[in-house]
């Protein structure tokens, strides 16, 4: 299904069979919006769809028309100071100090397929038959600026891109002070937000509230997208619930300082933005120079939220992430992080690096710790060589003997970082981020290298260059520890550093882009103290991100949880760490914790050598389980069934694309006294298919499984003496093979 223009009533209907995005030219020239919605059947005038009253007090575009106020109509691309009375898409600051704009259309274009963003992250289609672009030009012929308003809308996917590109034509110098990668406004405002929100080892937990008049609104100004806030907004009715109803989701592949709002004004209408955050940006555009930003993405589901989610998660894992590995099921790793920290030495790698080969262990990852002189936290960040005391052969030497055992080896590299303690800082001061005459604020005893400064970039590269072509490394894992903090650049004139925030993550972005094509197989997990910088941007260039540092099975519940309402299964790094859990002391059954992290890229994080005999072999157990499950499981279609944010129980299921096998995960926090009866009514499967179910003795089919439901009341609920394995922190998994 096409993008259609219909000249006769000036309006672009982007259309396929799941969602409607209608827009019209208005009388005055702006783009108005007429409807975001599910699939409408086309026709000629959706002009009724076009609301305009004759308001007391609005500001009127029109001499002696009291109906064409701004103010009042849904606006695609809403300039500052024009009779738009609520929060603008663009703010262009003008020699003469105004801030007016006012863009009318001139031209457009469609055709097939989606132009790459230069510079930046977004998604893409291998073939230009699997979407269709509009891009609409408009022109404030006073600046003599052109903006490109970008539309991509996918034929079999709910997905719409947006973006926006302002070039200057003219011949002053203009200042970009913000830019929304997507303005929506909605003709109400009956939704209830969706935020994902936390902080360090409690990241993106799902809070849902009613929208009410005023704004709401979710950011960073952190430099990266953040612990606290994910970049995404969700919208959905009231009646909406997993399975049923309308869900709209917003994102942004970004990586950096962002703003997502809803502007519900007092007239019920409901205006929803995400970009850039206008506080830290601030862009001088030169005659003949142009911006791009970021790419925004708008979901669209009738189908209550799980659909919503699951049109996210391929198409990030689709069309988001690239390379050798996004279709891959991914290796299953031992981190030695939790198991030694900074306390290791060739030889005891070596001896957990056996020991992980003797449990089917694929990737051994040496995390920090690793380079000259890095005992504590304090020190050596920069010095990107390896500490000759700990590792006598090196990272080469050290690879070659970790390969000899059968496995893949993994490094952990924090590019973007330096120590007051380190060599690299004695020679090169300037490259930190830093204001001039002011006290600089540490974060983890470390600071930021100035990444807006392409010098310091190729520095960075060049180095890693030099581990990466002498050793041989399979897996990259790029952590990130700390929030940007009195950013300004040397590199930079005074009247450009409202881009340092932006130039930042475009260079981070370059550095990913150059590695990623020099070492195409290598896997590149992106981190940042856990899920710092688990955003669409990071994605595109490292199809996995460590989820949290939070690695209790119970907390990684409400995470992982919270985290699939956007991210894939195949993102998402999660493994197992002994007991009791080095974040909340907490002791929880081995089978609980890898039950938890199945659902994920999965490893374990422990010094294997101190399990003992028994715990091996259910270890041994549990990677010949993943072996066997993971490409189901990473890429099959995700579901959420309990949520851990509603009450003790929490089940999710994945089901195979042919519809032939499924697993379900249920795990129940506290063990309850004399317990209720409990069911889980699953989803996705077969009506028709006849199921074995692992684990239970009866077969069932489709039906009965997703309407009456899946039995998970325990045969000794009402005993006194509970049997072994049953306790608080239980699980369990279900297989359902069709018969
Ligand atoms: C933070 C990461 O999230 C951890 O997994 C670990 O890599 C440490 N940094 C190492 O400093």
């Amino acid at each position: 299904m096409p993008i259609v223009f219909h000249p006769t009533t000036n309006t672009f209907h982007l259309m396929n069979d799941t969602m409607s995005y209608i827009l019209k030219i208005l009388p005055d020239g702006s783009i108005g919006q007429l409807y975001c919605g599910r699939a409408l059947r086309d026709k000629e005038s959706f002009d009724e769809l076009f609301e305009t009253a004759a308001r007391p007090m609005a500001v009127c575009a029109f001499e002696g028309d009291k109906t064409f106020s701004l103010e009042h109509i849904r606006n695609e691309f809403p300039g500052a100071f024009f009779g738009d009375m609520r929060m603008p898409a663009i703010d262009l600051k003008q020699e003469n100090g105004s801030r007016v704009v006012r863009f009318r259309y001139k031209s457009h274009t469609i055709f097939s397929g989606k132009p790459k963003l230069e510079g930046l992250p977004a998604t893409y289609v291998e073939h230009d038959d699997e979407a269709n672009t509009l891009h609409i030009h408009v022109y404030d012929e006073l600046l003599h600026v052109w903006a490109t308003l970008q539309y991509t809308l996918y034929e079999k996917r709910p997905v719409l891109c947006r973006s926006v590109k302002v070039e200057n034509a003219g011949s002053d110098t203009l200042v970009l002070d913000g830019l929304a990668s997507l303005n929506l406004d909605l003709p109400d405002a009956g939704y209830d937000l969706i935020e994902l929100t936390g902080a360090w080892a409690r990241e993106r937990s799902i809070k849902v509230q009613p929208l009410h008049e005023g704004i709401q609104s979710i950011y960073s100004l952190r430099g990266h997208s953040s612990h606290n806030f994910n970049p995404f907004l969700g919208l959905k009715r009231k009646e909406t619930t997993e399975t049923q109803g309308e869900a709209l989701g917003f994102t942004l592949v970004y990586s950096g300082n962002f703003l997502a709002q809803v502007d519900v004004d007092t007239y019920n209408t409901a205006r929803v933005q995400i970009g850039l955050h206008p506080f830290t940006f601030s862009w001088p555009l030169r005659r003949n120079e142009s911006f791009q930003s970021p790419e925004a993405i708008l979901v669209y589901s009738s189908q209550g939220m799980n659909v919503m989610s699951q049109a996210f998660h391929s198409l990030f894992r689709e069309r988001l992430a690239r390379g050798m590995w996004r279709d891959k099921p991914r290796p299953i790793l031992l981190n030695n992080w939790e198991g030694t920290y900074f306390d290791f030495h060739e030889k005891t790698i070596l001896e957990m690096a056996k020991a992980a080969k003797d449990l089917g262990v694929e990737l051994f990852v040496l995390d920090d710790g690793w380079f000259e002189g890095r005992n504590t936290e304090h020190t050596s960040l920069g010095d990107w060589r390896p500490d000759m005391d700990k590792l006598p052969k090196g990272i080469s030497g050290l690879a070659d003997q970790i390969n000899a055992l059968g496995l893949r080896f993994g490094l952990w590299i924090e590019p973007e970082m330096i120590n007051y303690h380190s060599k690299m800082y004695e020679q090169m001061p300037d490259w930190v981020l830093h204001t001039p005459n002011r006290p600089l604020s540490h974060g983890r005893h470390q600071f930021v290298l100035d990444f807006s400064n392409p010098d310091v970039v190729d520095f960075v590269f060049e180095m890693m260059k030099d581990i990466l072509d002498h050793a041989n490394i399979d897996y990259i894992k790029w952590d990130m520890n700390r929030s940007l903090s009195e950013v300004y650049s040397s590199h930079y004139p005074h009247d450009e550093q409202g881009t340092i925030y932006h130039r930042f993550i475009l260079g981070v972005y370059d550095l990913y882009e150059r590695l990623t094509s020099r070492y195409p197989n290598i896997l590149f997990e992106s981190c940042a103290s856990g899920g710092a910088r688990f955003d669409p941007g990071m994605l595109y260039y490292a199809p996995q991100a460590w989820t949290s540092d939070d690695t209790d099975a119970i907390e990684r519940l409400k995470i992982q949880y919270g985290t699939s309402m956007l991210y894939p299964i195949s993102s998402m790094g999660s493994h197992v760490s002994a007991i009791p859990n080095h974040q909340l002391n907490r002791s929880t059954p081995l089978s609980t914790r890898a039950n938890v992290a199945y659902f994920g890229t999965f490893g374990y994080e422990l010094d294997p050598r101190k399990m003992d005999e028994a715990e091996k072999e259910q270890i041994r157990k549990q990677i010949g389980f993943m072996k066997q499950y993971r490409s189901l499981i990473q890429f099959g279609t995700f579901y959420r069934l309990l949520s851990p944010f509603d009450g003790n129980e929490t089940a999710w299921m994945v089901v195979s694309n042919d519809q032939k096998t499924a697993i379900v995960g249920y795990y129940r926090t506290l063990q309850e006294v004399n317990e209720r009866y409990r069911r889980v009514r699953l989803q996705g499967l077969d009506p028709n298919t006849l199921y074995q179910i692992e684990g239970c003795d009866y077969d069932a089919y489709g039906d009965e499984l997703m309407y009456a439901g899946l039995i998970t009341t325990d045969a000794s609920a009402g005993e006194h003496n509970l049997k072994a394995g049953e306790g608080d922190y239980l699980s369990r998994l279900y297989i359902l093979r069709a018969r």
